[in-house]
């Protein structure tokens, strides 16, 4: 499928490096931008351009992809003359995991600059992003959603459209958190598997192909397994989001004490020296505790 949209993708990390090379597969024209340069200029091979700056990125973009850490982040780098540079019907699609008052203030700086704002991160990782399967969480205007639809295809093998900008956010928060505590329970499961004699193959060998068993499990397991945790999610970004749950979860009065300890086992693997590997390092620090 071409389209004439104009796309500026500001961050090329591991989401946006992926986000921007299924743009450009799906014939749409991509201007990225990154901090550190060398990162960006890979995706010229593949046609995409190369800005100097965000706001050069964003000039005359009919669309503005955000795939970076955080919304402190996010307000440094857009805040400076990024949303004024778009076309004059430009679209903010918000695709980082900002939590809900990251959100909130996000959509505010897009108001203030005249901007249409569209809440949409997104769940899944590498591999999914890599793939153009990742599910987008939308949210904003509803009148956007057919102009947004070429994009959100490129990228995704999902939208769900999830009614005013913030309740993409939300539902963010709620998937991240299935997955915190999958993988401590995970790492805890493992950890005891080896504690006491049992081979970990054995546990998979039990729960395959019944309702027990989960890819997210076989992939996160094995990285455990064989302590090789090339990063598909960082364990620093997953703190963040951790940190960001237990705030929604404080606010709406409901104490999550799962989440917790897990952000608390990410800290200790991030203080180990692991927070640029993949959040399933998070095995090491529970792995530590055997005596
Ligand atoms: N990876 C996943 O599985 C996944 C899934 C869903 C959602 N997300 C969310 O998507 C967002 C991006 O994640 P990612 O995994 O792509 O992260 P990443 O691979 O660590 O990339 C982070 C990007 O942000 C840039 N950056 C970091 N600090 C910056 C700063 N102070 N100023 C300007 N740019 C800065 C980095 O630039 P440099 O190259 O210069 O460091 C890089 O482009 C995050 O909000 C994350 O929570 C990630």
């Amino acid at each position: 499928m071409s389209s004439e949209a104009r796309v500026a993708v500001l961050g090329t990390g591991i989401m946006g490096s992926a986000v921007a090379r299924n743009l450009l597969r799906a014939g749409i024209s991509v201007r990225v931008w990154n901090r550190t340069p060398s990162r960006a200029e890979l995706l010229a091979r593949e046609g995409a351009q190369v800005a100097e700056s965000a706001a050069a990125a964003a000039r005359g973009a009919d669309f503005l992809i955000t795939l970076l850490p955080d919304a402190g982040v996010i307000e440094e780098v857009v805040g400076n003359g990024v949303l004024v540079s778009l076309a004059s019907d430009g679209v903010w699609l918000q695709m980082s995991t900002v939590g809900i008052e990251g959100c909130e203030r996000l959509g505010q700086l897009a108001a203030e600059s005249g901007v249409a704002y569209v809440d949409a991160p997104v769940l899944g990782t590498r591999q999914p992003a890599e793939e153009g399967k990742l599910v987008v969480l939308a949210s904003g205007p509803e009148d956007l959603r057919e102009r947004c639809r070429p994009i959100f295809e490129a990228i995704g093998s999902r939208t769900l459209w999830l009614g005013p900008a913030g309740m993409g956010s939300r539902l963010k928060l709620v998937t991240n958190n299935w997955i915190a505590g999958f993988l401590g329970a995970l790492a805890e499961t493992l950890a005891l598997a080896e504690a006491i004699g049992v081979d970990p193959a054995r546990f998979f060998e039990a729960i395959e192909g019944g309702p027990l068993d989960a890819p997210f499990a076989r992939i996160k397991g094995r990285m455990m397994l064989e302590r090789s945790f090339d990063p598909s999610f960082t364990l620093k970004l997953a703190l963040k989001d951790a940190r960001l749950i237990l705030e929604a979860a404080e606010d709406g009065g409901q104490r999550l004490k799962i989440t917790e300890v897990v952000k608390s086992r990410y800290e200790e693997a991030i203080a180990m020296g692991h927070g640029e590997e993949d959040m399933s390092a998070l095995f090491l620090a529970v792995a530590a505790d055997r005596c």
